[in-house]
């Protein structure tokens, strides 16, 4: 077998990926980004790797969300706050309610580069090709904006590299800090969700204030007032992860610095293909992403791929059927991994499986369908004594109308109000709560039960 190198991908068969015009360009831009920092380190991927390890055992969950496409466009530090602030929400919902410790990672600061259903999008008459990410072409529907541009790869960097600047600052600098817990809801608008989460908030408080007073010092160790923040993205623009791999001196490892974790898509995970390829030779964790069509064979050869050693915390499956068919799917590749004793974290993302077109005219996703799926994602896992280890979702702290349903009732008139993805519908900021308050049930009900089991 020859040794893996970080452009041995260009061999491969690749889809999904742009082709540039301006070979030039390409490689000037390529040559910049290779000499750009890397936005993350080795250790902090494989400290990442250790916690995904623990979530795959039972012992902590991966809460795993962020925008669909992050945009050029919507870039604003309040929009990263309000998302960030929903993350930490979520993250205590779930410590709080299920007493497990959660590991938080961001679609974020690099989230650019979309897989498309089709190539090209036809509106009336005209046939163009399709919007790809803001770092690869523009959603303007002229010929001219739809022609792929490298120089995109730079200021999608850019970005990243604010985007998570200002993240790590929120995680550390004091905005994270539990005893702030209450007033992470400021500034959203009240929801059964809302009512509920202070209610929570109150009593974490009231722990808090029960420690300081009993002497305890806990409320001002840096456990309290830090948290630890990931970043990932689909590892889909490959010209681009290319020039951010670097070499982990620490290690003789290489490192995708482009995000902490990077996932392969649904559409791109040909055993054989560009994407797989990249993957398996990066040290970061990787996730999986797998539909309906992900048969046994194929998981197997790609865990074989990706995770040889089978490294506890490498390989993150990330199950997207749709409502309603995880009971046909899941079993049959949880029989694969058990087959062949691989080491995985089952992760469910309700989201991509529960796409549908609006009455309105919306690209939606019923809430309704969205809880469902998870609920079955843990019927199944229960029914096969396997571990439920985290979520994988849409969604941004803006007060959005992309997906139906939630507590404020969404309608399919309503989407038109503030439908303001650049890509798929993602939860807004109640849904996402009331999502977590879901997952904390479930989680509860698994404790309870392991724990019966364990007293006999
Ligand atoms: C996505 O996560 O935005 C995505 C396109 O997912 P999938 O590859 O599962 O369709
Ligand atoms: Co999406």
């Amino acid at each position: 077998m020859t040794e893996w190198t970080k452009s041995g991908w260009r061999a491969k068969p690749r889809i999904q990926m742009p082709a540039y015009t301006d070979q030039d360009a390409l490689e000037a831009v390529e040559a910049k980004l290779s000499k750009y920092p890397p936005l993350v380190f080795a250790g902090e991927a494989r400290r990442l790797k250790e916690e995904l390890a623990a979530a795959a055992r039972g012992e902590a969950f991966l809460l795993q969300g962020g925008d669909c496409a992050e945009s050029f466009e919507q870039f604003t530090a309040d929009g990263i706050r309000d998302t960030f602030k929903v993350m930490l929400q979520m993250a205590m919902v779930l410590t709080y309610g299920a007493k497990v410790p959660v590991v938080k990672v961001g679609r974020m600061a690099g989230q650019f580069a979309k897989p498309r259903s089709a190539d090209t999008e036809t509106v009336d008459g005209v046939e163009l090709p399709s919007f790809r990410g803001d770092i690869i072409n523009e959603l303007d529907f002229t010929a001219e904006a739809r022609i792929p541009n490298p120089e995109k790869m730079l200021q999608a960097y850019m970005q990243s590299a604010a985007t998570l600047n200002l993240l790590r600052a929120f995680s550390t600098g004091g905005f994270a800090d539990m005893h702030r817990v209450h007033s992470w809801t400021l500034g959203f608008a009240e929801g059964q969700g809302t009512a509920k989460y202070q209610d929570i908030a109150t009593r974490i408080q009231d722990s808090i204030d029960f420690m300081a007073a009993a002497g305890i010092t806990g409320g001002t160790t840096h456990e309290f007032s830090t948290v630890d923040f990931y970043t990932s993205h689909e590892s889909l623009l490959l010209e681009y992860e290319e020039a951010l791999t670097r070499l982990d001196s620490t290690s003789g490892n290489w490192l995708a610095g482009s995000g902490h974790m990077v996932w392969i898509g649904d559409r791109t995970r040909q055993p054989d293909g560009a994407h797989v390829d990249f993957a398996s030779g990066v040290l970061n964790p990787i996730g999986l992403k797998c539909g309906p069509t992900t048969t046994a064979e194929d998981l197997k050869e790609l865990i074989g791929k990706l995770n040889p050693e089978n490294e506890e915390g490498r390989l993150t499956l990330i199950a997207r059927f749709g409502a309603g068919k995880v009971a046909e799917h899941l079993p049959r590749l949880i029989a694969a991994v058990q087959e062949i004793d691989a080491k995985v974290l089952w992760v469910c993302d309700p989201m991509h499986g529960n796409t549908i077109k609006s009455s309105s005219g919306y690209k939606t996703r019923p809430f309704d369908m969205v809880l469902a799926e998870v609920r079955e994602f843990f019927a199944v896992h229960k029914q096969h004594g396997t571990v439920p280890g985290g979520v994988h979702f849409e969604m941004t702290g803006q007060d959005v109308t992309e997906c139906t349903g939630g507590v404020r009732a969404v309608s399919d008139e309503d989407l038109s109000s503030r439908y303001h993805t650049a890509c798929d519908p993602r939860l807004n900021a109640s849904q996402s709560l009331e999502l977590a308050f879901l997952v904390a049930e479930e989680l509860t009900a698994l404790r309870q039960e392991n724990l019966k089991a364990a007293n006999g």
